[in-house]
Order: C-alpha cells, then structure tokens, then sequence
C-alpha cells in the first residue's frame, strides 16, 4: 500500500494575538506530553486521542446550537465537526488495542476530560476562531508526533504489530497491514484536521481557506440495528 502523500511542514505562522495566544498554549500543552510521555508513543496516542476528539464535538454543538437560534444555514461546518471528532475516537479505539493504558493514565484521562471540554467550551463560546486555530497547531503538533513514532517503528524500538482488526475495517487497509501502515494513514487523518481546521480560522478571520490535505478513505460507521424492511 502506498503512504498518504501529506505535506508534513504545515505550518500556520501565528498572525495577530490570537494566533499567538493558541501557539503558545499548544506548545505549553506539547511541553507537559512530552515529559509525561517521553518515548511511550502507544500510550501517548491513547491518553492524547480521548482528548482530541473532543474539539470536533464542542464546535459541532455550538455551531448547531448557533444555526438554530439564527435560523441560517452551517455552511457544512456541523457535519464536518462531528465527522473529526468520530474519526479521533476511532483514533482512539485503534490504539487502545496496541498500548493498554495505566491505571495512572486512565485518571489522567478521566480528569483531563473534564477540565479541556469545558475549558474548550469556554473558549469556543469566547473566540470560535482561537479556538479552529488551537486545533490546527494541537494538529501540526500530531503530525509530527506521529512522524517520530514511524521513525520509532522503523528503527526498532517499536514492534511493527500487525494492524488490529478494527483498524483494517475501519480504513480498509489490506489484510497483514501492521501498524506502520496504521500510524500512516492515521497522520494523514491528522494533517486534514491540521488543514480544516486552520481553515476554519481563517475563514472566521475573513481569510481564504488555504490547501486541505485530502482526507484518508474510511467506511462510515452503521449502527447495529436494522430497520424493519
Ligand atoms: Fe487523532
Ligand atoms: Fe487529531
């Protein structure tokens, strides 16, 4: 299978306070993962996707909620919002089956959950717009975090697993895939949220989008029920 192409060195430069505000608050957070994490990247991608998939679900919200009382029409954000957050928490439910988090963690991930939803709450409620930019450079931040953990795997320090099964429905990703190809197609999901969401930013700063990187094939989740026919 071929790799994602994606332009790795995206890179929104901050422009104006806001900007700066979310640059300095993603490389802030970046700071205490890191030192949290160090080389743990299983773990890392685990605890960080519980909380990345909660940016899409508050901006969907809001934007709903917005469209409702203006009685106007969303533009495609609210779709393409839920859709981000959906995706992360498959992010999540992959890597879980390749690193099993700590007891630690799982608090860490429990209390983290109820501090950034609501803080990102706050903020969206404040600034929609520094809020698409935090996501945008939390984004630039996965993509090369992803890129260190390829490199991991590459050299030997992380077994290259076979792909679960999960991530082979998910992306249909041919059979004996390992997760090399995982952390890939994964990255390549981050650098459209990267691009969507710095996208999101400029739009409300009055700005043209800029290129979105594409976003990797991957089946839409069906619920388990069947109508009657
Ligand atoms: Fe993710
Ligand atoms: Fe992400």
């Amino acid at each position: 299978m071929t790799s994602p192409a994606i332009d790795l060195t995206v890179h929104h430069k901050p422009a104006g306070a806001s900007d700066r505000v979310a640059y300095g608050f993603v490389k802030l957070l970046r700071f205490f993962a890191d030192t949290f994490f160090a080389k743990r990247y299983g773990h890392r991608a685990v605890v960080l996707e519980t909380v990345a998939a909660v940016p899409g679900m508050v901006g969907a919200t809001l934007n709903h909620l917005k469209c409702l009382r203006r009685m106007e029409d969303d533009r495609g954000w609210i779709k393409t919002l839920m859709d981000e957050a959906e995706n992360e928490r498959m992010h999540l439910m992959t890597f879980i089956q390749v690193a099993k988090p700590t007891m630690f963690e799982r608090f860490v991930v429990v209390a983290a959950q109820w501090v950034f939803y609501l803080f990102f709450f706050g903020l969206y409620l404040v600034s929609s717009k520094t809020a698409h930019r935090v996501v945008g450079y939390f984004e630039e931040e996965a993509v090369i975090s992803y890129t260190h953990y390829l490199a991991e795997i590459d050299e030997g320090r992380s077994e290259n697993v076979a792909a679960p099964q999960i991530a082979l429905d998910y992306w249909n990703l041919p059979a004996g895939a390992t997760l090399r190809e995982v952390v890939e197609v994964v990255r390549a999901d981050e650098a459209h949220h990267r691009d969507v969401n710095h996208g999101f930013a400029n739009e409300l700063r009055g700005l043209p989008h800029g290129q979105i990187a594409p976003c990797p094939p991957h089946v839409v989740l069906e619920p388990n029920w069947k109508t009657a026919a």
